[in-house]
């Protein structure tokens, strides 16, 4: 049993180690799949392919504008940040916030916190 334990942990342990916050649930990254549906699929892919935006998979630790081929806005181009969990938060809030005048043409969660966080969590299983 004990051992059983053990192997449980290490088999778990990667995915905790260093993660300041608590992982995901399956319901919370279902939801955050379905967030995403809803309100990112019609301009981000997660596939490597630009459509209406740039693609999203990998985003977590990325480089602002940095995907080649993808004609970005004078505004996020002179933003030069790098798209960690806290960035990401302020930007789904209200992308106009962080970087005035940026192109990306969506409101933001503003109060929807939750929403935006699940999507948030999504995007990082996305991450490799
Ligand atoms: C109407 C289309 C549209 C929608 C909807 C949209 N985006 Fe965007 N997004 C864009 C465009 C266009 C850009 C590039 C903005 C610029 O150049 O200023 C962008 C940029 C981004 C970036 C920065 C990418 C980079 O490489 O620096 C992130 C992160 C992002 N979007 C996440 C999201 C998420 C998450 C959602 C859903 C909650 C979403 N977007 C909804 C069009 C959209």
């Amino acid at each position: 049993m004990t051992r059983l334990l053990l192997a449980i942990t290490l088999a778990a342990a990667p995915y905790l180690a260093g993660a300041d916050t608590p992982p995901l649930s399956a319901g919370d990254l279902a939801a955050g799949a379905a967030i995403f549906e809803r309100r990112c699929s019609q301009c981000h892919g997660l596939d490597g392919v630009n459509y209406k935006g740039p693609y999203l998979n990998g985003i977590l630790g990325r480089e602002s504008a940095s995907v080649p081929g993808w004609d970005y806005s004078p505004a996020l181009r002179a933003w030069q940040g790098v798209w960690t969990e806290d960035n990401l938060r302020l930007w789904l809030t209200k992308p106009q916030d962080l970087v005035p005048g940026t192109a990306m043409n969506f409101g933001g969660f503003r109060t929807r916190t939750e929403d935006r966080d699940r999507v948030i969590g999504f995007l990082m299983a996305h991450t490799p």
